[in-house]
């Protein structure tokens, strides 16, 4: 599949977390790249716990500066967080059980796991951000 270009279609305004969310795009193309090339799947493992790691990073930043700002949607953003992490765990526990490497399908639930967040209540916290820091 293609790699994930970050564009402004996909910035929320506030540098910082915008730069995050680089990172994480560029992991899920380091892992797409991995898949392409035929690696193993201990690498593959080791890019995944990355992504996972990188994520949880991630949503601990947010949730800072949700806290800091007084964003008033923050339990509902952090449940929505925990799902998240929840759900590529078992991506990555379904993906290291079965014999075969990441599918297509994989992929495509983690590019839509990543952009969907950002598009959608990432955007919301980024207008309120913007407004208030
Ligand atoms: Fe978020």
């Amino acid at each position: 599949m293609k790699d994930l270009i970050w564009g402004k279609v996909l910035s929320v305004e506030i540098d910082e977390i915008d730069e995050d969310h680089r990172k994480l795009i560029d992991i899920f193309n380091i892992l797409n790249h991995a898949l392409a090339d035929g690696e193993s799947q201990e690498y593959l493992k080791a890019v995944i716990d990355e992504l996972i790691n990188c994520t949880s990073w991630h949503f601990s930043h947010e949730e800072r500066l949700m806290l800091k700002y007084g964003y008033t949607d923050i339990e509902q953003h952090k449940e929505i967080h925990r799902e998240l992490v929840q759900a590529a765990k078992e991506l990555q526990d379904k993906i290291l059980m079965a014999d075969n490497t990441i599918s297509e399908d994989d992929l495509m639930f983690l590019e839509r796991w990543l952009t969907g967040h950002i598009l959608t209540d990432d955007m919301k916290l980024g207008e309120y951000l913007s407004q208030v820091m």
